[in-house]
C-alpha cells in the first residue's frame, strides 16, 4: 500500500524509522479521510496534524546533523524546505477547492513517493555518516519529545 512503511525504507536508525513510520501514519489518516469523504473541517484538522508532525520530524532530523556535523546538512533541509511547501501547497489547494478527493489523492501519491526516496536515499546517507563516524544514530538524548502536546514553536 501506497501509506505503507516497507523495509527498503529503514535508515538503520530505529528512532528515525519510528518517526517515519508515524508520519506515513499521518498520510496514511489524511488519504482516508479524503477517501471517506469526511468533510472538509475533519481533512483540515488531519492536514494540520500532518503538518505539524512534518516539521517537528525534519527539526529534529536538522538538529541531530548539525550536533553531528554533517556535512550534507545545507542540501538535505533544503529537500525537508520542498517537501514542506508541498504540504503547505495541498493545504491552499483544499481551501481553494474544499473536498477534492481526487486532488488530494494525486498530492499525497506523489508524497509518498517523494518520502519513499528521501528516507530510503538521503535520510539512509545521513545515519550511514553517523555509524561511519561512531555517532549514535538511535538519537539517545539527540531527539525531542513528540510534537503533540508540547505547542508548536
Ligand atoms: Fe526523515
Ligand atoms: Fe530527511
Amino acid at each position: 500500500m501506497l501509506t505503507q512503511w516497507h523495509q527498503d525504507m529503514a535508515t538503520g536508525s530505529e528512532a528515525v524509522d519510528k518517526q517515519h513510520k508515524e508520519l506515513l501514519r499521518r498520510v496514511d489518516d489524511l488519504l482516508k479521510g479524503a477517501k471517506n469523504k469526511k468533510g472538509a473541517d475533519e481533512i483540515g484538522r488531519l492536514m494540520w496534524f500532518l503538518k505539524k508532525y512534518v516539521r517537528w520530524h525534519f527539526r529534529d532530523e536538522e538538529k541531530l546533523m548539525l550536533e553531528a556535523g554533517f556535512p550534507g546538512y545545507h542540501s538535505h533541509k533544503t529537500q525537508h524546505e520542498i517537501f514542506f511547501r508541498e504540504v503547505l501547497r495541498l493545504e491552499t489547494l483544499h481551501a481553494e477547492q474544499g473536498d477534492n478527493t481526487l486532488m488530494i489523492v494525486a498530492v499525497i501519491t506523489a508524497m509518498c513517493e517523494w518520502l519513499r526516496s528521501h528516507f530510503n536515499k538521503l535520510d539512509k546517507e545521513f545515519i550511514d555518516f553517523l555509524k561511519e563516524t561512531g555517532q549514535n544514530g538511535n538519537g539517545n538524548g539527540g531527539h525531542s519529545e513528540s510534537p503533540d502536546g508540547n505547542g508548536e514553536q
